[in-house]
């Protein structure tokens, strides 16, 4: 059986390319590395276990001897590589694990892929691919009325997470063009979907409205992000590997551009039809906090090159994807208590303390 290797394969979005995986008629198998962090949970792909398709090691992407082993015994055609520390509250209490897992991190797989590459024969050098899942971060805040972020706009990071992410951009696309390494690139927007830790927006407020507790807006509320289901970033991410461009990148996102008042209205409005209260609305659990230091105002994406080039295009819209997530939640509460471990009860308790 040919195989892909995956990183962060049982993180939000790394799972959800996995198990999709299987379900899109897929023969690859894939072996799956994944660290284990907080944000890592094996529980999310046990429909998995003793299934020959699927290799799970829990592997740091900063460990070489391991992964030169893995691109020897498996031979993979193809890279796809999610793993990250990806929560922007979190790179800003403690930038040092963003810098070891997304810059040295990467640069050590990069390197690995590399020697693994290189030796492999002329057929094989040509066909392989690897493919960097990177985020819109990198470009940085627009005002209002700005375009959206386009493949061509200038890099611009503003936080510790997204510097660090366009640093690892920058080594994907140095070993291309000196190494020749086929790679390639997405910058995708936010995502949203079954699976996410309960620490991002979304999963955040569902959980504590369900719990009773305060849903926290940052500042005004009216910072802007540009929303995809999850199920359509990772259908984007298959045609990407299976007909992009070498080196070329390409950006993903669901023309859904929402202020963050407007995102946390929406999910109590379903939770009001859902699981209505007892009395009075969700809404009434909202509350003003203070801001993210360094709040990057408006992410936008203009996806025009992946869908002309590639016939890509979101199957959700803004309110199927919400209504389906919020479901998802309410169905599968034992997985947001099993995520909810006390590394996450500390975690609150130091972001939210003011
Ligand atoms: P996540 O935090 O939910 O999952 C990250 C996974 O990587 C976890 O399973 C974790 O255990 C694993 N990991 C972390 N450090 C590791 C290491 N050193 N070695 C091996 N595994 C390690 O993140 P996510 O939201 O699924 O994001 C996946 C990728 O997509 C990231 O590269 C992120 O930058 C990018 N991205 C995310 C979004 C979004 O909205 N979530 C949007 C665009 C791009
Ligand atoms: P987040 O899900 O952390 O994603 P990102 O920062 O990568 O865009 O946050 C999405 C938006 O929601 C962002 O503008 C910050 C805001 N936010 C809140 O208002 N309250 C919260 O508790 C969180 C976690 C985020």
């Amino acid at each position: 059986m040919s195989h892909i290797l995956v990183t962060g394969g049982a993180g939000f979005i790394g799972a959800n390319f996995v198990l999709n995986w299987f379900g899109t008629g897929a023969t690859d198998g894939i072996v799956n590395v994944d660290k284990l962090t907080y944000a890592g949970n094996r529980k999310t792909i046990a429909s998995l276990d003793g299934d020959a398709r699927h290799v799970f090691s829990q592997t740091d992407i900063c460990d070489r001897a391991a992964l030169d082993q893995f691109l020897a015994t498996y031979k993979p055609r193809a890279v796809v590589h999610f793993a990250a520390e990806s929560h922007v509250d979190r790179s800003i209490h403690g930038p040092g694990d963003f810098i070891q897992t997304n810059i040295v991190g990467t640069f050590t797989l990069l390197e690995a892929v590399r020697a693994y590459w290189s030796a492999l024969d002329e057929e094989a050098r040509a066909a392989f691919r690897f493919l960097h899942v990177s985020t819109d971060e990198v470009f940085g805040s627009l005002e209002a009325d700005d375009p959206q972020f386009s493949e061509t706009t200038a890099y611009a990071p503003n936080s510790p997470y997204s510097a660090s992410k366009a640093a690892s951009d920058h080594l994907v696309r140095a070993y291309h063009h000196t190494y020749g390494l086929p790679v390639l690139t997405t910058n995708c927007s936010n995502n949203y979907g079954p699976y996410h830790f309960p620490e991002k927006l979304i999963p955040l407020i569902i959980a504590n409205a369900l719990g009773g507790k305060s849903l926290p807006v940052y500042g005004d509320g009216m910072n802007v992000r540009d929303w995809l289901y999850v199920g359509d970033h990772c259908a984007a991410i298959r045609e990407v590997l299976a007909r992009g461009r070498v080196g070329e990148t390409y950006n993903v996102g669901g023309w859904n551009e929402k202020t963050n008042l407007d995102v946390v209205h929406t999910l109590c409005d379903l939770l009001d039809e859902l699981r209505p209260k007892a009395a009075g609305s969700y809404r009434d659990q909202i509350t003003f906090v203070k801001d993210r230091p360094g709040h990057d105002r408006r992410y936008a994406i203009d996806a025009r090159k992946l869908e002309c080039e590639l016939g890509w295009k979101p199957a959700e819209t803004f309110e199927t994807g919400m209504r389906k997530t919020v479901q998802w939640y309410l169905d599968n509460q034992g997985w947001v208590q099993d995520v909810m471990s006390g590394e996450y009860r500390n975690w609150v308790a130091k972001q939210y303390a003011a």
